[in-house]
């Protein structure tokens, strides 16, 4: 197998503190790493690279893992700028906004969705994520949410069932009935897809019993739980998710102190997305408090159309670093090792030999230019499964 070095890097982040400076980032000063296939096989001082088939000089850049995003909701149709724009003169965001892109994605051909989750995922891509989740919600009948999955199958490895992201208009009268949907013929159709189950825990969608019977019939089914919760206000998401075990509870916008202490004490990593307090003027989440209380914090985009229409990483480590707290180390390391613990994988978000060969050259000297410098496309090339793909 054809073995490369990428050498002169001004600053390496491995995300394993003994690899590098001991630090939770693992940094190490003009670093090589050696790529082989696609898997990581050495990391450590340039001047100590074992000879290769290949060498690249990143002539001082820096090199990061390849972005984790760990939530998103690719499969749509449409748009929702009017929404957006009558949010920015002053209307509140609601969750009834979701019921026009389930019309408008429903309405779309199986090429259409298939044509904007590779879109979405090549504008992700060219700002550094070589790791993406992301779910269904928007179809809401058995069809329209296993098609969804079949197709979000195709793109990643990551996919969640999320049938439970409004009770659908079509059963407006009888939740109840559409809870039976979704934990039956629904979940039965979509799990040979997935490999999560989430549930929108919150006012306006399922409250904490119908969230309960929605991820233990997935978890039946093989599917590990993930939660939307505690978005638009307080509630018992959290909770709910740290006493299934969830890999992640997402949002985290509301959160009481037996809820932080919860997720303290727990597996489950705070999934926190600031795109979406972004783009609907919400309060930030505060990741200071739970990261001071020991929770481990992942960071992503929740790219879909209504509450958070941002495919870019690198904006959401500027805005946890500017509004919520976080220092740049912090945040990269949300955006990275934090996303694959959300997706409990050991395998990527981490420079390390085993690791796959994901990475990320910046055309800066330190990843902390992601924050100091928000907005500028700073992503030089990025390498998926050793694979260069430009930027
Ligand atoms: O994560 N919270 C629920 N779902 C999405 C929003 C979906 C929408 O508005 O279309 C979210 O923010
Ligand atoms: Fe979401």
């Amino acid at each position: 197998m054809t073995t490369t070095a990428i050498t002169h890097i001004a600053a390496l982040v491995t995300n394993d503190p003994s690899l590098g400076d001991n630090s939770p980032l693992g940094l190490i000063q003009d670093a090589a790493v050696v790529i082989e296939g696609d898997r990581v096989v050495w990391t450590g001082e340039s001047s100590k690279a074992p000879a290769t088939d290949i060498a690249v000089d990143a002539a001082g850049r820096a090199v990061i893992p390849g972005f984790v995003d760990s939530h998103s909701h690719l499969l749509f149709a449409g748009d929702r700028t009017q929404e957006f724009n009558a949010r920015m003169s002053g209307r509140a965001y609601t969750a009834g906004g979701i019921r026009t892109t389930v019309a408008a994605t429903r309405a779309a051909t199986d090429e259409e969705l298939s044509a904007n989750v590779a879109r979405y995922l090549a504008e992700a891509l060219r700002q550094g994520t070589t790791t993406f989740e992301t779910k269904s919600g928007y179809g809401l009948t058995v069809e329209d949410e296993a098609r969804a999955l079949r197709i979000a199958a195709r793109h990643t490895e990551e996919v969640t069932f999320l049938g439970a992201h409004i009770v659908s208009p079509d059963y407006a009268d009888d939740p109840a009935g559409y809870v039976d949907l979704v934990t039956g013929p629904m979940l039965d159709a979509c799990a040979p897809y997935a490999r999560w189950i989430d549930v929108f825990c919150e006012k306006g969608a399922f409250d904490g019993d119908q969230a309960r019977a929605v991820l233990t019939a997935g978890r039946a089914k093989g599917l590990h739980p993930r939660v939307h919760a505690n978005q638009l206000g307080h509630g018992p998401g959290v909770q709910l998710a740290v006493e299934l075990d969830a890999a992640s509870a997402d949002h985290c916008t509301h959160l009481t102190d037996a809820d932080i202490d919860a997720m303290a004490q727990s597996a489950t990593v705070a999934t926190l997305l600031p795109g979406a307090e972004f783009s609907t003027r919400a309060a930030w989440p505060d990741a200071r408090r739970l990261l001071d209380a020991g929770a481990t914090v992942a960071l992503s985009t929740d790219c879909n159309p209504g509450s958070s229409f941002t495919s870019s990483m690198p904006f959401c480590v500027a805005l946890a670093v500017r509004d919520m707290g976080m220092t740049p180390d912090e945040a990269l390391w949300s955006a990275t090792a934090g996303g694959a613990a959300a997706l409990r994988r050991t395998d990527i978000g981490r420079i390390t030999p085993g690791a796959r060969a994901d990475l990320v050259v910046l055309d800066a000297p330190s990843h902390v230019h992601l924050a100091y410098r928000p907005g500028v496309p700073l992503v030089h090339e990025v390498w998926r499964r050793g694979e260069r793909t430009g930027a």
